[in-house]
């Protein structure tokens, strides 16, 4: 059985979840949804970043303990994904002694690699970013992402000689093609290292919140090295042999392109110098953008995931997050952009087919749906969305999947309209369209399932299916001819009923 582990960032725990979390959230579910439908063996990793001075001081401004104030943070994460509906399989906590003891093994073999030396290191620091930077990459003092003042700092600290991989970096990017996705940000690491690379601080002695350096216990790793090391936690690095090997190095890293560095960078060389291979993929995104700016916890744009949900619907949200802001570029969020994604293809397309249909179905065929015709222009069709969604989950563009399901229904709603079957004369055949029209739907259902688990799984039961699409297999159950025919349709209230002004949470 294929073996698909896709991760997402871990989380900082200094503010709630906003949108642009969800944004990664939504994508990465749906796209591990799409693989456990296709029967891979699924691992999908999500969880928090605890340690840093950023936690620290959201900690102390909140007058707890960082312990308590990460405690209860973190637990507001897995809420809002679990509103979401994300499927995560693990969820990792970096205060966890399990994550403890593997940053202690992976940073202890770049040690013991002599990759690591001690010695001292003045300049910028910005908190928000958790970085370093140099004084060229500040923008008139201020940090480039958050455009705050960044501290200037000055420690003893253990470096990672990252100057020493710029070649072998290189040579991987060259013997790796599709190590780090899509090609501009693929370019973008390639001209960041062509650049020159220089060693890093990779170790704290003015805060102790962090994990311990092994080998020197006045330090504290920086919260960076101890966070990347999260993806190796997870599938047991350090503890469990077998499953790291089973998982490693095939995974997929999605990523905002606000970390490209230390994925793209950083974390392929600390492999190496650990002595474990580089990570298979880096996929890398663009910002959802409000006004133009970046959804950030340091700014007031934010927008709960949680507060939109409840006004459109679960469902409604993950939809317009993977449709109208494809994986790659930056996208504009705007609460009349999801209105009027969710009256077009929500509202009418789906929805209205659905209960069209159904209301068809009730007056001339006694609320039995029809079976549907052998294979016809619509079964030809069918087979071609389904093999562009197979393309398109694969290539990580969920936009494109969910585009070609809706031009099927599209097309379906086109041959009802002019076959017309609620026109008919009571005893005319009817059986043929409307059965063609059930079986779409019910592809459709899967095909949308790992975008709209909750409205696919409704209009499954509401066709009178068994089970639910969330136990469908790609392609076996989305052949054409699976509707058997002779189920009620139960029509009930609309699935996705018209909204007529933005939804009114600002
Ligand atoms: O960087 N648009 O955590 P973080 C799209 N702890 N995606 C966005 C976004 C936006 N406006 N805002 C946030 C950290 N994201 C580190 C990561 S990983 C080893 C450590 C998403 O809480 C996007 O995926 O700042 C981005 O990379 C991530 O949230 C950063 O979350
Ligand atoms: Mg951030």
């Amino acid at each position: 059985m294929p073996r698909f582990y896709l991760t997402t960032p871990i989380y900082y725990v200094n503010d709630l979840p906003h949108l642009g979390h969800a944004y990664t959230m939504v994508n990465a579910d749906a796209i591990s949804r799409w693989h456990r439908l296709s029967g891979d063996e699924v691992l999908f990793v999500t969880g928090t970043d605890e340690h840093g001075l950023k936690v620290a001081r959201a900690a102390e401004q909140n007058g707890m303990t960082p312990q308590e104030w990460t405690d209860r943070m973190s637990k507001q994460f897995v809420e809002a994904w679990e509103q979401l509906e994300i499927s995560n399989d693990r969820f990792v906590r970096t205060t966890d002694p399990r994550h403890h003891a593997a940053v202690a093994e992976l940073l202890g073999r770049i040690y013991a690699n002599g990759y690591i030396r001690l010695d001292s290191y003045r300049g910028p620091y910005c908190v928000g970013c958790e970085a370093y930077y140099t004084p060229e990459e500040l923008v008139n003092g201020n940090c480039p992402v958050h455009a705050i003042p960044a501290d200037e700092v000055e420690e003893e600290n253990y470096f990672f000689e990252l100057s020493r991989f710029g070649d072998r970096l290189l040579r991987w990017y060259k013997d790796n093609p599709n190590a780090v996705m899509p090609e501009s940000k693929r370019n973008e690491a390639i001209g960041f290292i062509r650049g020159g690379l220089k060693d890093i601080s990779i170790t704290r002695t003015s805060i102790d919140w962090g994990v311990k350096v092994p080998w020197d216990h006045s330090h504290v790793f920086y919260v960076w090295y101890d966070a990347l090391v999260n993806y190796a936690t997870a599938i047991g690095f350090g503890e469990d042999d077998t499953s790291f090997s089973t998982w490693w190095p095939a995974v997929h890293h999605l990523i905002g392109k606000d970390i490209l560095r230390f994925h793209c960078v950083w974390w392929p060389a600390m492999c190496m110098a650990a002595g474990i291979d580089p990570p298979g993929n880096i996929f890398v995104h663009g910002w959802l953008l409000v006004g133009g700016e970046k959804m950030a916890k340091s700014k007031l744009n934010q927008v709960r995931p949680a507060d939109l949900a409840q006004e459109i619907g679960v469902d409604a949200l993950r939809y317009h997050l993977l449709r109208d802001t494809p994986l790659g570029p930056d996208g504009d969020f705007t609460y009349e952009g999801v209105v009027t994604r969710y009256n077009a293809d929500l509202a009418n397309t789906l929805g209205n087919l659905f209960s069209r249909v159904a209301a068809v179905v009730a007056s001339k065929c006694g609320g039995l749906g029809p079976a549907p015709t052998a294979g016809g222009r619509l079964a030809h069709e069918a087979e071609r969305a389904c093999e562009t969604c197979r393309s398109a989950w694969e290539r990580f563009a969920p936009h494109e999947a969910l585009e070609a399901a809706w031009k099927l229904l599209r097309e379906t709603n086109a041959e009802l309209e002019a076959a017309e079957p609620w026109k008919k004369e009571p005893g005319t055949d009817v059986d043929g369209v409307l059965g063609d029209a059930l079986e779409v739907l019910r592809i459709v259902a899967i095909l949308a399932s790992p975008a709209m688990p909750v409205a696919c799984s409704e209009l499954w039961r509401r066709m009178g299916l068994q089970g639910t699409p969330l136990d469908a297999r790609f392609p076996r159950d989305t052949r054409w001819g699976g509707y058997p025919g002779g189920l009620t349709v139960e029509r009930g209230s609309p699935l996705f009923p018209r909204k007529q002004t933005a939804p009114d949470i600002r």
